[in-house]
């Protein structure tokens, strides 16, 4: 098999607080194929953006962060690279849309001039050329006069508009692998739709391949082909989309479908519907991490943690016990 475009093996991310050391990513694996869009879903604080983050190394690794395990890009692990060395892959090879479209965009320059920066950096061009690339690209990402809007500053735009600009400087450099930090949450209905049908025709055309992390299982379903299930720094499952959403083996990922807003529901609205809290990354169970949530939970659950094992192909758990809940299930259900 070819190698993956993207290969995260035992993935940590450690920050450090004033009240010690949290592990806030604890030995995430996974990989994305080459033109891929993989799907990365978990209720807030379960480490996704940090996770998302860390594969382009953009915590600070003096004051703030350490990260072991690999990442690798095509063979080559990012966290052995210099600093110089990782500059040259951001924005280049791989790209990111952060959570918040405002907090990215600099309010004092036009977006045509972010945009011919971004161009002008990781492509040598004149600014001649860079100006009608940045035209080229607002227009490719559905803004109407990009003429007229490349010299508008980013408090002119609507939030949606805004987003667009992000996926335009994400996609400027076309990079092999963009990751998409929730890049529709903030957006109306009509609006995400939009962006997800131009992410997309872009992943089609471009053969461009995503990680793309979301709240909402309604468009995982719509956009992804694999998915991974993260709780509290960890993966705790991973299938194809069609496998998950037939087959979901996790106790947690069970209860992230029965959390799925109806159709003509909020899709906004985060996946809180599982009973209980999280646990406080300082305060992180030694057993199964998701036990003091879990109706099937025993005294082996909070003893002991368990292996993310395969099930079958590609589709893996952590649970000690899915395959009895399963078969119970069934059970109840014939
Ligand atoms: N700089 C930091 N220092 C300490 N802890 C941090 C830092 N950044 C994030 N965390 C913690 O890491 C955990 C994971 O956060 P993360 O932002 O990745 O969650 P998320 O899954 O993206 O949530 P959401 O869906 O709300 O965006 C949280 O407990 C958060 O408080
Ligand atoms: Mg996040």
């Amino acid at each position: 098999m070819e190698q993956p475009l993207l290969e995260i093996n035992n993935l940590k991310t450690h920050f450090k607080t004033e009240r010690g050391r949290v592990t806030a990513v604890d030995g995430i694996s996974f990989s994305v194929e080459k033109g891929e869009i993989l799907g990365v879903v978990g209720e807030s604080g379960c480490g996704k953006s940090v996770t998302a983050q860390s594969i382009l190394r953009l915590f600070d690794e003096k004051y703030t962060a350490s990260y072991e395990g690999e990442i690798k890009l095509q063979g080559e692990n990012l966290l052995q690279l210099s600093k110089a060395e990782m500059e040259k892959i951001r924005g280049n090879e791989v790209s990111m849309i952060f959570q918040d479209p405002l907090s990215s965009l600099n309010p004092v320059f036009t977006i045509g001039y972010q945009l011919m920066e971004t161009i002008r950096i990781h492509q040598n061009r004149t600014k001649k050329q860079a100006r009608q690339m940045a035209i080229d690209l607002l227009r490719m990402t559905g803004i109407p006069s990009p003429e007229k809007r490349v010299s508008e500053y980013p408090h002119q735009l609507s939030g949606g508009m805004r987003q667009r600009v992000m996926i335009a400087m994400a996609l400027a450099c076309k990079p092999k692998l963009l990751i998409a930090d929730e890049p529709t949450t903030a957006l109306d209905v009509t609006i995400q739709a939009q962006i997800l049908d131009l992410m997309l025709e872009l992943n089609e055309e471009l053969g461009m391949a995503v990680v793309f992390i979301t709240h909402d299982l309604g468009v995982v379903a719509e956009v992804c082909t694999r998915v991974v299930v993260m709780y509290l720094g960890q993966v705790v499952e991973e299938a194809n989309v069609e496998e998950l959403f037939t087959t979901p083996l996790h106790p947690y990922t069970k209860g992230l479908m029965k959390a799925i807003p109806q159709m003509d529901g909020d899709r906004s609205q985060k996946l809180n519907v599982i009973g209980g809290t999280v646990p406080a990354l300082n305060a992180i169970p030694s057993g199964c991490r998701f036990a003091s949530r879990c109706e099937f939970a025993n005294d082996l659950c909070k003893e002991k943690a368990p292996d993310l094992q395969v099930h079958e192909g590609n589709h893996k758990v952590r649970c000690w016990h899915y395959a009895e809940i399963s078969n119970k299930e069934a059970a109840r259900h014939a």
